[in-house]
């Protein structure tokens, strides 16, 4: 286990990596560090799901292994595959020299030299650093029989290869699930994990946030800009902006050596932060104006 004490060390392990983490979510962190439970996180695109597994991984000096889930993700891209081709050379040479030993070839051809290891196996492996963080990213993106073999995969931290036998972490990683919701994950394995919905931050934290990833930008204009994109998370919209848009967009306007938010300005760069044409042709005309007004309103003078 970590050696971390407190939902506070947490925190500032966290923000030393430029993550900002709220105290619901730093407990819920810690909680996971302490217990050893896998942490299943569920929030929209681009609130920070990835990036703390990233920022654990970092502050602990841990090795970060990610499992990036699609559909029709199986079992042999997550935890192993024989390396085939090179098993082919293999034979194709011990064919070539003569009359080799079969039973010895066959125990080579199963053994580490062809095996390509995949990141759940990877995971199992000891490491010199300490467990290491397994993030499984975008769960949501594959299936129910993949979910179910993953439930097994994490309550016994073990994996068992036909050829070689059965391989069990010395101590089990820590393990970050996150989901974008795009469907609901299966009950069985949300109940082995501790749970925390991640939310848009606040104004305030997504200043914090965007003077962590965008130092360069003046308090003015990062202040607009987050005013501006979190009324914009308010507005009928297919897709709302992230955390990591609003980065993004600060970047741009820093580029394009922008002091202040205008309506013309907005139009212009709309595309970093609104990423469907529907929500962009809703914000033309007066809207966009409508929004930078309101949002202006809402901020205090500094
Ligand atoms: N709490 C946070 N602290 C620091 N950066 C953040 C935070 N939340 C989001 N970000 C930034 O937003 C970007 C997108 O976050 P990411 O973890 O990829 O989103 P998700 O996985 O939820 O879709 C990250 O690269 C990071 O720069
Ligand atoms: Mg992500």
């Amino acid at each position: 286990m970590t050696e971390i004490s407190s939902i506070d060390a947490v925190q500032k392990m966290l923000a030393d990596q430029g993550y900002v983490c709220s105290r619901a979510l730093g407990t819920v962190v810690f909680l996971s560090l302490r217990l050893g439970r896998p942490l299943f996180l569920e929030g929209e695109a681009g609130v920070g799901k990835t990036e703390i597994a990233k920022a654990l991984a970092a502050s602990l000096g841990r090795k970060l292994i990610r499992l990036q889930c699609y559909e029709g993700l199986d079992a042999s891209s997550a935890v192993y595959e024989w390396n085939f081709p090179a098993q082919m050379v293999a034979i194709r040479a011990a064919e070539a020299s003569g009359g080799a030993d079969k039973k010895a070839l066959q125990t080579e051809l199963f053994s580490d030299d062809y095996l390509i290891e995949r990141p759940l196996l990877e995971a199992m492996r000891p490491n010199e650093n300490g467990p290491p963080v397994l993030l499984i990213d975008e769960l949501d993106r594959t299936d129910e029989p993949f979910e179910a073999f993953l439930l097994e995969a994490l309550s016994d931290f073990q994996v068992t290869i036909p050829e070689m036998g059965t391989i069990k972490a010395p101590e089990p990683p820590i393990v970050v699930v996150t989901s974008n919701r795009t469907r609901e994950v299966h009950d069985a394995l949300k109940r082995r994990c501790l749970y925390h919905w991640v939310d848009y931050p606040n104004f305030e934290r997504e200043m914090e946030i965007l003077t962590a990833r965008a130092p360069e930008a003046a308090e003015s204009l990062s202040r607009e800009v987050v005013a501006f994109v979190q009324k914009l998370r308010t507005e009928d919209l297919f897709k709302k902006p992230g955390v990591a848009e609003t980065i993004d967009w600060a970047k741009c306007l820093l580029a394009l050596d922008v002091i202040t938010l205008s309506p013309e300005v907005i139009a212009d760069t709309l595309g970093a932060i609104l990423k469907y044409q529907d929500d962009i042709a809703k914000l033309h005309g007066s809207e966009a104006k409508r929004i930078l007004d309101q949002a202006k309103a809402t901020m205090e003078p500094v």
